[in-house]
């Protein structure tokens, strides 16, 4: 009796501690038993704040937004899908355009952000204009320089197809719908987690090592850049004017949504993971290079009346920085680029 209890109580024991020791563990683990269709939160990173709550991610959820990422039934004259502007090979950005081309060639005014960690991000486009990510794509469809379609004419052309009804049902038990359209987009970009950098081995503790130069690079970041591009995700998600123009006729920013001055020539601190992929760089891609992007802050910056009082200190304009420290930045900057994120099959093109 009393060996089955001790027995039972050993047994309680490891029980509990192997179940909290995992809670702490399992999201660094690569498991191959874990359902790859589930959401996980890197250790390293801020809480997510997505509302899985009313879109939990399910495979077949997952499996038609990948289908409709991919699809240009989405665009008026069935030629441009979301994938033309943001390719895997690169996070999701658009390596060619600086300002990003939708259905007939028509040009759009920004460059193509990463999609990548948009579980953890709050607006969304360089200005904000959009608080939840189930209704980027609305904006992405209606678009006249990117799909040029109404949402309506989009459910129509998906309850026409067979095989759309097909994975409506399955994910849904729905006929095709706008609202499970957006959704099942949302599971598909929810699940584009990119925390499996150089730097995310290292910072966790997974036995990487960073060399003395990328170690150098990572100090001077957190001393002149991380106040900006902060965390793990390497933004804030604030908004603010990093000195691209002395004025800002062409594109006011920030201002545009909330039509405060105050907010002229302000745009959403990029997140830097995979930046050595995502050129050309800033809302307009006007740098091609980090190297260009990094003779900016040193000696670039323009002043106005909403530059970031952080880029002008003490009377000095933008980041005093040697050209070794740029390049030790750059260095740093590399190690966030993810080869398991751009590779992960789950993100390509589907094979149907
Ligand atoms: C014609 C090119 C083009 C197409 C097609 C396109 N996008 Fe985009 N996407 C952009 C551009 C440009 C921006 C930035 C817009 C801005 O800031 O004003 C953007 C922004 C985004 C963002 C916000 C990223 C961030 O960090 O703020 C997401 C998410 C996104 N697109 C998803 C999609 C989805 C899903 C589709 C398909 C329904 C799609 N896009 C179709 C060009 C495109
Ligand atoms: C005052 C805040 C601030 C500081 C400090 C700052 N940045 Fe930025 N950074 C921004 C903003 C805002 C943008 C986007 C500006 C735009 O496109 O209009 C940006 C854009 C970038 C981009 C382009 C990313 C892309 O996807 O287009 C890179 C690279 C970058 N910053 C690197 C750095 C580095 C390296 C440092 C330190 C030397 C630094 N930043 C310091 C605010 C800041």
């Amino acid at each position: 009796m009393r060996t089955g209890f001790t027995f039972m109580k050993a047994f309680y024991l490891w029980f509990v501690i192997s179940s909290a020791f995992c809670f702490s563990c399992s999201e660094e683990k690569v498991d191959s038993k874990v359902n790859p269709y589930t959401f996980r939160q890197p250790a390293n990173f801020p809480q997510a704040v997505y509302t899985f709550e009313n879109n939990p991610v399910s495979q077949k959820g997952f499996e038609l937004g990948r289908a409709l990422f991919y699809d240009p039934i989405l665009s008026a004259d069935s030629s441009i899908a979301c994938a033309n502007c943001h390719q895997q090979a690169v996070a999701f950005a658009d390596p060619v355009h600086r300002f990003s081309r939708g259905v007939m060639d028509r040009s759009g005014t920004r460059n193509a952000p990463a999609i990548q960690n948009m579980a953890f991000q709050r607006v969304f486009f360089w200005d904000g204009g959009v608080k939840h990510l189930d209704f980027v794509p609305i904006n992405a469809i209606t678009s006249d320089l990117e799909m040029a379609e109404k949402v309506a004419d989009v459910v129509e052309k998906l309850q026409r197809s067979p095989s759309y009804v097909n994975k409506f049902n399955e994910a849904y038990h729905e006929q095709p719908g706008s609202q499970k359209m957006l959704y099942a987009l949302s599971q598909f970009m929810n699940l584009m987690v990119s925390a499996n950098s150089r730097y995310d081995h290292y910072v966790r503790k997974e036995g990487e090592l960073l060399t003395s130069a990328e170690l150098k690079g990572s100090q001077l970041f957190t001393a002149k850049c991380s106040s900006c591009h902060a965390t793990d995700l390497f933004t804030d998600g604030s908004f603010r004017n990093n000195g691209l123009d002395p004025s800002f006729e062409k594109d006011n920013g920030r201002e545009r949504i909330t039509e405060l001055a105050e907010d002229r020539g302000k745009f959403k601190v990029p997140s830097l993971r995979n930046v050595e992929l995502t050129s050309p760089y800033m809302h307009d891609g006007r740098f091609k290079t980090l190297q260009q992007v990094l003779d900016h802050y040193a000696a670039g910056v323009n002043n106005s009346e909403t530059l970031d009082p952080s880029l002008k200190k003490d009377e000095v304009l933008g980041i005093p920085l040697t050209e070794e420290e740029k390049a030790n930045i750059i260095l740093f900057l590399k190690t966030l680029t993810d080869r398991d994120f751009i590779r992960d099959k789950r993100f390509s093109i589907p094979n149907e």
